[in-house]
């Protein structure tokens, strides 16, 4: 038994005290602990090592006290799965190994999936270990979507022109692609929840930038399969950011709650999926680089339009990198002090 379930009270929608709160990407980044060991050890032995990867996921509950850990680990290792190198460049973010002739299209291997991710199970066993049961265990991955932006870019970019070039003048690889992604991604939550993750989020953090009908074609149909292959095992959080106008079907797929950007309203969430859906969002990430007691109001505000039911406090995207732990906190505190 989970000693703070009020997360995944939510999630089943049970009438709650206060809303539970967690943030994206809270494991690592702006916490100076985690700083140390990123000087010590490359990104994806902090993922794969099971002392570390347990370490830097239960970190944020320790020092931050959110009432929910999420896994360390990056969306990227799908991507690594199929076949592509990926290097973590510090400064610089991550950069990848390309496919997108036929014939790179064609070597993305999903049957290594299950070989891959060997070090899964162990290293979600000692994340849950050293949680202990306090707070549940958040799994995640990437949207077949977001996945296709960085294997065809081979890195970040301000507009994805590139992955949208492809998917426009070579659709049907494309597919093809969003296709496997789907698979691999489909059989490494699959592990995870195996392993004791509690609810599982997908990150669609590109799917914003496609127009209402790009997205109903290219990522819609993906993150509809991943949704419905688990939402069985555990709870599925579906984070599209920037999608507010797919916000109703992906509701209709299945989801257990939707994330939302600060650029989408509550009111209107409601609107459009009914009055009962469960939200989770909305901070700006921005306003946490403000005064501790200026987080705390604004959190506050930020709550109180979610109209005082169904919700998980988290930001609009991930904590920003230069965040201060004592602005995290305030974020937290503000949220852990709410009643409804
Ligand atoms: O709470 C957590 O931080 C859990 C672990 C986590 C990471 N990445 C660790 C990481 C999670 C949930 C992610 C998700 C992720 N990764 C997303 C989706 C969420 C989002 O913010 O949109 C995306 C798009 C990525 C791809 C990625 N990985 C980028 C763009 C970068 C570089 C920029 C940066 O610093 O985030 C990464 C590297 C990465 N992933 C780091 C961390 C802690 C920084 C590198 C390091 O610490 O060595």
């Amino acid at each position: 038994m989970i000693k703070n379930d009020l997360f995944l009270r939510t999630l089943n929608g049970e009438k709650i005290e206060r809303p539970p709160v967690w943030f994206m990407r809270q494991a690592g980044r702006y916490l100076p602990d985690y700083m140390v060991l990123k000087e010590k050890y490359s990104f994806f032995e902090r993922v794969q090592n099971p002392d570390l990867a347990r370490e830097i996921t239960v970190m944020p509950i320790d020092q931050v006290g959110v009432d929910a850990a999420i896994l360390f680990s990056d969306i990227l290792v799908i991507a690594q799965s199929l076949g592509l190198k990926v290097v973590m460049v510090p400064g610089k973010g991550p950069v990848l190994q390309t496919a997108t002739t036929e014939a790179e299209v064609a070597a993305l291997n999903v049957e290594n999936t299950e070989e891959f991710f060997h070090y899964a199970a162990p290293a979600i066993k000692a994340v849950k270990e050293g949680l202990d049961n306090r707070v549940p265990l958040i799994g995640f991955a990437g949207s077949p979507w977001t996945l296709l932006c960085y294997m065809v870019q081979g890195q970040g970019s301000r507009d994805f022109g590139e992955a949208k070039r492809f998917i426009l003048n070579e659709s049907d690889r494309a597919k093809v692609m969003l296709e496997k992604i789907t698979e691999a991604t489909i059989r490494y939550l699959q592990i995870q929840i195996d392993a004791g993750c509690d609810a599982v989020q997908i990150f669609d953090s590109w799917g914003g930038m496609l127009s209402p009908a790009m997205y109903d074609e290219f990522s819609l149909p993906y993150m509809k399969r991943i949704t419905k292959a688990v939402k069985d095992r555990v709870p599925v959080i579906l984070f599209a950011k920037g999608a507010w106008y797919a916000l109703d079907k992906l509701h209709a797929a299945g989801a257990s709650a939707l994330g939302l950007s600060w650029t989408t309203s509550p009111d209107y969430a409601r609107k459009v999926c009914g009055a009962d859906v469960i939200l989770q969002g909305n901070l700006d990430p921005t306003t946490l680089l403000a005064l501790p007691d200026v987080v705390a109001k604004a959190t506050k505000k930020m709550i109180d339009s979610f109209g005082g039911r169904n919700h998980i406090v988290n930001l609009g995207h991930g904590v920003l990198p230069t965040t201060s732990v004592d602005s995290a906190k305030a974020f937290v505190e503000a949220a852990k002090a709410y009643r409804y």
